[in-house]
């Protein structure tokens, strides 16, 4: 079997309580001071729980919050980019103290997640917050949007989870990075590229993978199903593209298919040295990063998610991110091209923007083969039908 490349800072966490301890911590959490939780945190909970934001044991504490904000690293030095953090309101804040825990409440549901060890309760400056992780103060950026709306009260501590949230959907797709490290390692992936998306794949996501596979031992395609914005396609649409795809496409030897659960924070540069990370828990050896990397709108430059990364040495980051340009079909090669490979002129090039495809697909139009495989097209206009009949 193939060795596993090292978790990030060295272990791979886990903070779920074994099962003969779960009874009497269950018991111990209902008499409890109580921290309610949405959706947004229950999945960092569980992320953290299952090692995926290993070395994180916990939401951050105060020290590793500033250092994080301020210099993409936890205050022991360690490579982090993205604050990963507990809001309360200030009324439930003063029901905490220092070194007592508390419960994590589901505000929907009344389950009890977890158990959280409170070490440090601090204000954040959320502007501030915002200007560093996402380069703007903007509230029309989504990122900035969801962080306006945490309360700016933020409690830090190590957890432990007592109960997982249950996927509504594709629960065969539910991996833990124990479970993908092992399942590489027998599948003899010495080397393994990791792909993170929220969108369908479309053509120009299939070369940048392609050209990823034709240097690694496998691919792990990691589509993000956790919080996007309402005009992302949703998850369940994407995961049957993703399956038209794979059944046509690709040899299914070479692809592992496995969700992310966690959020989108449309962080662009600062979210792709954390989803390298991260995929890194999952047992990936490589990450592609192609052009505006979890970007939205015109917040980021082109290739910035990729220029983060010289910040950091090799041995800092332990996985090595592959970098691909802007991809396209181009008519006069008669293939799939970027800037590096194609000499030939823009109008050559088949481009086409993701409102001219939703307009398509919405008029029950395939985009072009070029553009879109049509097995993957034929799903997102019916997922487009399906929303509407809604
Ligand atoms: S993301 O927000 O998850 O990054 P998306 O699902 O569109 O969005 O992209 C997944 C990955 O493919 C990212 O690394 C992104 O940079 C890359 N990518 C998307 N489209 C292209 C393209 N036309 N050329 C090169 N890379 C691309």
């Amino acid at each position: 079997m193939a060795q596993s490349i090292a978790a990030h800072g060295g272990t791979l966490i886990n903070r779920l309580v074994p099962a003969e301890q779960r009874e009497a911590l269950l018991k111990q959490a209902a008499a409890l001071p109580v921290i309610k939780i949405n959706a947004w945190a229950i999945s960092d909970l569980d992320l953290i729980g299952v090692g995926a934001f290993s070395p994180l044991t916990g939401f951050m504490a105060e020290e590793d919050y500033r250092s994080v904000v301020e210099s993409m690293r936890l205050a022991n030095g360690l490579v982090w980019s993205i604050p990963i953090t507990l809001g309360v309101e200030e009324t439930v804040a003063q029901t905490l103290q220092i070194g007592q825990p508390a419960a994590l409440v589901g505000e929907d549901d009344g389950v009890v997640y977890g158990i959280i060890d409170v070490s440090s309760i601090y204000k954040a400056d959320q502007q501030h917050e915002a200007v560093k992780v996402f380069k703007t103060d903007d509230t029309a950026h989504p990122g900035v949007q969801k962080l306006y709306s945490k309360p700016n009260t933020y409690v830090g501590g190590s957890v432990q989870v007592l109960n997982r949230p249950k996927p509504e959907k594709f629960e065969e797709f539910y991996f833990d990075p124990a479970q993908t490290r092992a399942i590489f390692a027998e599948k003899g992936w010495k080397t393994v590229v990791g792909f993170q998306t929220r969108n369908p794949v479309h053509r120009a996501h299939e070369y940048i993978q392609k050209s990823a596979m034709e240097i690694v031992d496998g691919l792990f395609l990691n589509p993000l199903v956790g919080e996007t914005k309402s005009d992302d396609v949703p998850a369940n649409v994407r995961m049957k593209s993703y399956l038209a795809l794979l059944e046509n496409y690709y040899p299914k030897d070479r692809v592992f298919l496995g969700v992310f659960p966690a959020a989108m924070r449309y962080a662009g540069p600062r979210e792709a040295i954390f989803h390298a990370m991260v995929r890194k828990n999952y047992g990936c050896t490589h990450f592609i990063v192609g052009r505006d990397h979890a970007g939205v709108g015109d917040y980021y430059g082109t290739y910035e998610a990729q220029e983060i990364f010289s910040n950091f040495t090799k041995e800092e980051l332990g996985i090595t991110p592959l970098f691909f340009e802007h991809s396209f079909f181009c008519k006069k090669c008669g293939n799939m091209a970027s800037s590096k490979t194609c000499p030939h002129d823009k109008a050559d090039h088949l481009h086409l923007s993701g409102t001219k495809v939703r307009e398509l697909l919405r008029s029950g139009q395939c985009p072009p083969p070029e553009f879109s495989r049509p097995e993957v097209a034929k799903i997102l206009i019916e997922g487009m039908s399906e929303a509407v009949k809604q």
